[in-house]
């Protein structure tokens, strides 16, 4: 098992004030990593033999199953290992006044510029991030033939409508973020549980942004899922609060084996901050393509609840009775990107070895979270060897995800393993038949052991941790 919440062991931290210079970002990983992904059937290109749409994408057998476990590695930490937390799921339409109280309708806006020559569309504050689809690569601006338009603000929230006519009464809008689903539930919540406060709610979910400039890969895309817990606290306490979800996240992040070195943290500056945001952290990540956030810490101060109790007309106020005060509690928020988790334990996981002559690609993912746990092998289809592995393999597969493969040498049988990062793969052979054992070997040191077939889903569950 993942340690979940262990005692704090504070990872180092590194607040980036200023930020750094943006190089050109380094494509040749992200562009194997794409085409490994596709191949291992780990995320295909949405509507592919349509020509594709633009950034959305499709989690295929190993993606689905890897992201599954980057959830089910949150839900356990933040849900089943506290009893400070409970977990929700929200629709993903709302009342369209919740967008309005939230702040969406008036300000979930980005600011656009178009080239007038080559037509490309960039987002005004993050041209120092583009590329200008002209060669030489340059950022947008810098070549003499740029002509950018002045900004405009473009509102990021898809519109649809709800019954049979299009008009402006009938418009919803499909879920920013999931932390509204979570405020206009608050109430409910605590009133059908045994919360009182500090206490916080969970939910993982879709959510939509008409990104202006989406991209490598599923960074940023327009549809993505959100993994977000609010937690509910007295006024005046969101400080320290704030300081322990800052640990716990960072913590979590090395718990599911991403490389403490690549992780750091961003304070947001006074022009960064959104506009419900007290202060702010960002928890990010360097990529291929730069340093760049995969969650959020936000406080929230009662910027939230104050404004759906106006908006809505309904009191929000919390009651406590020990201290016979009411209060409209402050939010301390964590906002992480499924997707752009997931993305990142594929780079984090990503390495290419000389063996014997030839490049080995290894995903060497956290056997928690690796979409296969243990792959069951016979050496050659002859002399009963089949027939074992297929029984070992449905003993193995009635305890973690498993997988059988007879087709081709052993050799390349390990390397298609290794590249969908299973940690251990088990051979039956010669001596299995005599002695009862199988080799087990090492994903990452490729190392050999010999187990006893009585013994191996024991000794599996051990070595991945379930
Ligand atoms: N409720 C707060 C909130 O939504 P955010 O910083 O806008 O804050 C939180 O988003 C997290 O959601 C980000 O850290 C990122 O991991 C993920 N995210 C945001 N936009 C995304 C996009 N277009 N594609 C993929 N993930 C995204």
């Amino acid at each position: 098992m993942l340690a979940a919440l262990g005692p704090p062991t504070f990872p180092p931290l590194v607040i980036r004030i200023s930020p750094d210079p943006h190089p050109m970002a380094d494509t040749t990983l992200m562009d194997k990593l794409v085409s490994l992904c596709k191949r291992r059937g780990f995320v295909f290109q949405s509507s592919e033999i349509y020509g594709g749409l633009g950034s959305v994408w499709d989690y295929g057998p190993l993606g689905v199953e890897l992201k599954k476990n980057v959830k089910d590695s949150w839900w356990r930490a933040m849900v089943h290992a506290r009893d400070d937390i409970e977990g929700i799921d929200a629709a993903i339409l709302m009342h369209p006044r919740v967008w309005e109280a939230s702040g969406h309708v008036a300000g979930f806006t980005d600011p656009l510029v178009d080239c007038r020559t080559c037509k490309a569309r960039f987002r005004a504050d993050k041209v120092a991030d583009a590329q200008c689809p002209q060669k030489p690569s340059k950022h947008p601006g810098e070549h003499s033939t740029c002509d950018l338009t002045e900004p405009r603000m473009f509102n990021l929230m898809f519109k649809t409508f709800m019954g049979p006519v299009e008009e402006q009464a009938a418009v919803v809008y499909l879920r920013p973020e999931t932390a509204q689903g979570i405020y206009v539930n608050y109430q409910n919540v605590l009133n059908a549980s045994r919360q009182k406060i500090p206490f916080g709610i969970a939910q993982i979910g879709k959510a939509f942004r008409n990104e202006i400039t989406p991209g490598n890969f599923i960074f940023r895309t327009r549809e993505f899922e959100q993994m977000e817990m609010q937690f509910f606290v007295k006024p005046g306490t969101d400080g320290e609060w704030f300081e322990r979800w800052r640990e716990w996240r960072m913590q979590w992040h090395q718990s599911i084996g991403l490389t403490p070195t690549r992780l750091r943290w961003h304070q947001h500056g006074p022009g960064e901050l959104a506009h419900y945001a007290k202060m702010a952290f960002d928890i990010e990540y360097e990529f291929p393509f730069g340093w760049n956030e995969i969650e959020g810490i936000h406080n929230r101060s009662d910027y939230d609840l104050g404004r759906h109790q106006e908006y809505s007309g309904k009191k929000l106020e919390y009651f406590d009775q020990a201290g016979n005060e009411r209060y409209l509690p402050y939010i301390v928020e964590t906002s992480a990107g499924a997707d752009r988790v997931t993305l990142t334990t594929l780079v984090d996981a990503y390495r290419e070895e000389e063996v014997e002559g030839e490049t080995r690609v290894v995903l060497g993912f956290h056997p928690a979270i690796a979409p296969i746990k243990t792959a069951i092998l016979p050496l050659v289809k002859k002399d009963g060897m089949p027939e074992l592995a297929d029984r070992l393999y449905h003993d193995v597969k009635r305890n973690m995800p498993a997988f059988y493969d007879d087709a081709g040498a052993i050799g390349r049988r390990y390397r298609r393993m290794d590249e969908a990062g299973t940690p251990f793969c088990c051979t039956v052979d010669g001596d299995t038949l005599k002695d009862g054992t199988v080799t087990v070997r090492d994903r990452d040191s490729m190392q050999q052991v010999r187990v006893g077939t009585d013994n191996l889903v024991a000794y599996l569950r051990q070595q991945v941790g379930g």
